[in-house]
């Protein structure tokens, strides 16, 4: 709900066991790929997360029937589909909506979905997705801001990526999973979420290979089938929820990931004096006072996610020393700072790279979330400062974290959810005053 706010009493240490929801990006990309099978599919541990719940709508627009459960579980049949073009309203709402062209393109040989356009993380062209559709045949005009993809048969290719791009991998292997022929990926974005949506196409009968390396092979089939999937756990809030268990000085087992995920993430913390010990389904972080300064370059996987260089910051504006954090993938992800110096934080940015002083403590301040994961950085920020923060915007948090609040309430946060308009007043002068 759009007047939503979080209202949060920092100083707490977070302490005891968080369970982590099925990885984003991963959903984003395997509910629209379900429309590819001749029947229908099960998919479990998807995160009950807005843009989730707005991707369903939109495949449901088009004419897949889809059940999407508070539990995660979706049934999807994509065989009643007979749109190929999505709804510029609804796109609008959901950047990852670009799937549905390799879809589409593949189910009908033509696809109409409008552009997705930048967002508030900086420009986000897609011409590496285009790239690819046209070298397995595709004919991809843009007209008044719809691109529109056109394809008699589609055959499969070699297609270099001049940028490794997680959408532009997954989109061409959308595509071509029914090509007629061979199609190899070269320089192929390597995430677990990319392994995630080729394994799952594998379970409906497609053949892809070399997932998780920067060389994908795909050979087209004929026919998908419907299938059972189980979707990963995410790598970025299990991420989020360790960066906050440092920044508190707390003790938490982030329970249900794949620390092989985590490894960027793991060795940033120990880099910083923080104890993270790993075990087969759960990395545990026990929080330092002051954690020691850092480097970081966001990198493609396996390198630091940009993802976390937002949530990452808030740790380093208190770390013993100074921080440089080189933003490499995206020219506009650092609107969390502003917020972060009203609370104190002393960071100054030139271009992509922030510089960050550690101070003693941020103070609790009325702050914005500008996007998702700058939202979560400002979660982070309340939990540690002084005096209360409230956070407003926070439905871009609930596009991306499935009630974070209540996660962290049960590690011992003292967080809110002020409903619209629900009087901060009452609340603040049943509390300390704000700041
Ligand atoms: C995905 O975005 C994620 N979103 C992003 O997560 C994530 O930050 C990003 O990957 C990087 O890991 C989803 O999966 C839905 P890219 P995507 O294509 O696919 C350039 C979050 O917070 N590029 O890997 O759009 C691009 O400008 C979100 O969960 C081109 O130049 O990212 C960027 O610099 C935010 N041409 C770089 O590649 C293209 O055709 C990486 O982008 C495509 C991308």
């Amino acid at each position: 709900m759009l007047l939503e706010k979080f209202y949060i009493v920092g100083g707490k240490k977070l302490t005891g066991t968080v369970t982590i929801a099925g990885a984003k990006n991963a959903a984003l990309a395997i509910l629209p790929a379900a429309l590819l099978a001749d029947s229908p599919c099960v998919i479990d541990n998807l995160p009950y997360i807005d843009d989730v719940i707005v991707l369903a709508d939109i495949l449901a627009e088009v004419g897949a029937n889809v059940t999407l459960s508070k539990n995660g579980r979706a049934v999807v049949d994509g065989r009643p589909v007979s749109r190929y073009k999505a709804p510029h309203d609804m796109v609008k709402r959901l950047r990852a909506s670009y799937y549905l062209l390799g879809v589409l393109l593949a189910k009908f040989g033509k696809a109409e979905i409008p552009f997705p356009g930048g967002c508030e993380i900086g420009a986000r062209p897609i011409d590496q997705h285009i790239k690819g559709f046209e070298a397995l045949g595709a004919k991809v005009d843009i007209e008044h801001g719809i691109i529109k993809a056109r394809a008699e048969k589609l055959v499969g290719n070699e297609i270099y990526l001049d940028v490794v791009s997680v959408g532009a991998t997954i989109n061409i292997m959308l595509a071509a999973v029914k090509a007629e022929g061979p199609t190899i990926i070269v320089n192929a974005a390597k995430e677990p979420h990319v392994v995630d949506v080729a394994n799952f196409l594998n379970s409906m009968g497609a053949n892809v290979k070399g997932a998780g390396t920067d060389t994908i092979r795909i050979k087209g089939v004929e026919k998908l089938n419907g299938c059972e999937y189980t979707i990963i756990p995410d790598q970025i809030e299990a991420g989020t929820f360790m960066i906050a268990a440092a920044a508190t000085g707390g003790d938490v087992v982030v329970s249900g990931v794949i620390p092989k995920h985590l490894e960027s993430i793991t060795a940033k913390l120990l880099e910083m004096g923080e104890e993270v010990i790993e075990g087969d389904d759960y990395v545990r972080v026990r929080g330092i006072a002051k954690p020691r300064r850092v480097n970081i370059k966001t990198l493609p996987y396996p390198g630091f996610p940009t993802d976390l260089q937002q949530p990452m910051t808030v740790l380093c504006s208190i770390a013993k020393g100074t921080s440089v954090i080189h933003e490499s993938l995206f020219d506009h992800r650092f609107r969390h700072v502003e917020e972060l110096r009203r609370m104190g934080a002393n960071i100054k940015v030139e271009d992509r790279v922030a510089i960050c002083e550690g101070v003693d403590f941020l103070t609790g301040a009325p702050v914005t979330a500008t996007d998702l994961r700058a939202g979560a950085a400002l979660i982070i920020a309340g939990l540690i400062a002084h005096g209360v923060t409230v956070i407003d915007n926070i439905h871009f948090i609930d596009r991306g974290y499935e009630k974070i609040e209540q996660k962290l309430m049960k590690l011992g946060a003292d967080i809110r959810r002020l409903n619209d308009g629900e009087s901060l007043l009452k609340v603040v002068s049943s509390n300390n005053t704000i700041g």
